[in-house]
């Protein structure tokens, strides 16, 4: 039985009485910014690291061949890049619906890049996070099984290999290195 987080997610309204918040995209918010937002920048958190362990039953595959998609696993040490978007509150309920396949808001910090890559405050902002106690939670898996998974793989929003792709090309471009996507994705170009 999936999660739909939709209307536990309406609960977590941290930053309801602000007049706007940070939001971190950290996988296919990095590159489909599909609302409206008032200014993004390069930003990243620390003590998690992004891995291809949530599986998509409603965007990059189906019920019966699900994709798989980015979540985050605590990693003492580790940082996550990924892009911040300053958005109206009003913009989450739509986001709610659209990743309402075991994620769940969550407040973390986050600390802002410059143009020349360097630190640029520190804010508290809100990810979407799916934990390892979602039904939709697939965990670790081979490079070569995860990227099979991938290959084979296609939902309403298009095929999951595309999502990697367009991952790993945004993340080339902000200049970020994530060993674990660029692995993946070398792995999916021979499968
Ligand atoms: C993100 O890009 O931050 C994101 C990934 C999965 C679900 C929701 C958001």
């Amino acid at each position: 039985m999936l999660l739909d987080t939709t209307a536990i997610n309406q609960q977590r309204n941290f930053f309801d009485k602000h007049a706007d918040l940070w939001l971190f995209g950290y996988g296919s918010l990095i590159w489909k910014a599909d609302f409206a937002y008032l200014e993004r920048q390069p930003a990243y958190i620390t003590g998690w690291a992004r891995r291809f362990w949530q599986a998509s039953h409603d965007h990059r595959g189906t019920p019966e061949a699900p994709g798989r998609v980015a979540t985050l696993i605590r990693a003492p040490g580790a940082v996550c890049h990924g892009m911040a978007y300053r958005i109206t509150p009003d913009v989450l309920g739509p986001l709610d619906v659209r990743e309402k396949n075991g994620y769940l808001r969550e407040k973390v910090p986050l600390t802002f890049l410059d143009h020349n890559g360097g630190e640029a405050g520190q804010r508290e902002g809100l990810i979407y996070l799916a934990s390892g106690d979602n039904p939709a939670f697939l965990g670790e898996a081979s490079l070569v099984d995860i990227a099979h998974q991938i290959a084979n793989a296609h939902g309403p929003s298009g095929s999951n290999r595309e999502y990697l792709v367009n991952l790993a090309k945004a993340l080339r471009e902000l200049g970020v290195e994530d060993a674990h996507i660029f692995a993946l994705e070398k792995q999916l170009e021979s499968t």
